[in-house]
C-alpha cells in the first residue's frame, strides 16, 4: 500500500485512478458529511452545483430529505441548511437523505468519483479511516485535499498527515515504504508538529480565519477534534455516501 497526498483536486494525476481516494475538507465539508452520517442520515448526496442538487432533491418527499448548500462559507438561500457539521442532529437527520453542495469539498469529491473506492476523511473520523485502509490495504491511496478555490489548505494537509501517521503507528512500516510522494512525508511532519494544538492550527489557517470572521468558532472547534466519530462515509453509487458496512472490506 502506497499513500500519496495531493493538496488540491487540480494536482491529482489525470492518467490513472487509485484503489482508494480519500476526500479531505476538514473545514468543513468532509467533517459535515461524517457528522450527518453519524447522526443517522440514510445517505449524503454531493453536488458540485446547486441547480442539479435542487432538481435531484425535488422528487424526494420533504420529510425524507435535507438540502444544504454553502458558498463562500455562507448558507445558500435555496437550501434549508448551510455547511455546519453542528447543524445535523439525529432529530433532524435520522433516516433522511442529505443533498449537499459546497464551494470546494463536493467539487473535490466529483474529481475523484471514478476511483474504485471513495471515502470521506476528516480529523473527527481519522481513526475510522486508518482502520479501513489498514484492513482493506488498497495498492494506491490518494489523500486529496479540497483546498480553497484551487489554493492550498493547511487543515487538509494536517488531516492527511494524521491518517498516514495512524497507519505508520498501526503497521510499524518505515515512512519511505508507505509514502508515495514528498507531499505525504511533509504532511506527516506537519501533523507530528501540531497534533497537540490542532484547534490553534485550524484557527490560524486561512479558511479558519475566514470562518471565525463569520462567527464560526464552534464549527472550527468541532472540526479540530481528533478521532471522535467511528463513522466512515463511503461512496456507493457516484456522489452518494453512506456509512461503511462491515462487508465493505
Ligand atoms: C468547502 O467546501 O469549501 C468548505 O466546506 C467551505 C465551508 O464549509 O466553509
Amino acid at each position: 500500500m502506497k499513500l500519496f497526498v495531493y493538496h488540491t483536486p487540480e494536482e491529482v494525476p489525470s492518467d490513472c485512478l487509485p484503489g482508494c481516494a480519500a476526500v479531505i475538507d476538514v473545514l468543513r465539508a468532509s467533517s459535515t458529511i461524517a457528522a450527518a452520517i453519524d447522526a443517522g442520515a440514510e445517505a449524503v448526496r454531493v453536488f458540485r452545483d446547486i441547480e442539479p442538487l435542487l432538481e435531484a432533491s425535488e422528487g424526494i418527499e420533504e420529510d425524507k430529505r435535507i438540502r444544504a448548500g454553502e458558498r463562500g462559507g455562507q448558507k445558500v438561500e435555496a437550501c434549508e441548511f448551510g455547511n455546519s457539521p453542528l447543524a445535523f442532529t439525529p432529530e433532524n437527520t435520522e433516516g433522511r437523505q442529505l443533498f449537499l453542495s459546497t464551494t470546494n469539498g463536493t467539487r473535490c469529491s466529483e474529481s475523484v468519483c471514478n476511483a474504485s473506492n471513495v471515502i470521506m476523511a476528516s480529523l473527527t473520523n481519522r481513526q475510522a479511516v486508518v482502520n479501513y485502509l489498514a484492513t482493506k490495504r488498497p495498492g494506491t491511496v490518494w489523500l486529496v485535499g479540497s483546498g480553497w478555490q484551487g489554493s492550498y489548505s493547511l487543515e487538509d494537509t494536517v488531516c492527511a498527515g494524521a491518517v498516514i501517521d495512524g497507519i505508520l503507528i498501526a503497521e510499524k512500516t518505515p515512512l519511505a515504504e508507505l509514502t508515495g510522494n514528498d507531499e505525504a512525508i511533509a504532511a506527516v511532519a506537519l501533523f507530528r508538529q501540531w497534533q497537540d494544538q490542532l484547534p490553534e492550527l485550524l484557527m490560524s489557517a486561512s479558511h479558519g480565519q475566514r470562518l471565525l470572521k463569520m462567527r464560526g468558532q464552534a464549527d472550527v472547534a468541532y472540526c479540530a477534534q481528533l478521532d471522535v466519530l467511528d463513522t466512515l462515509p463511503i461512496q456507493r453509487g457516484i456522489g452518494t455516501f453512506v456509512q461503511r458496512k462491515p462487508e465493505d472490506l
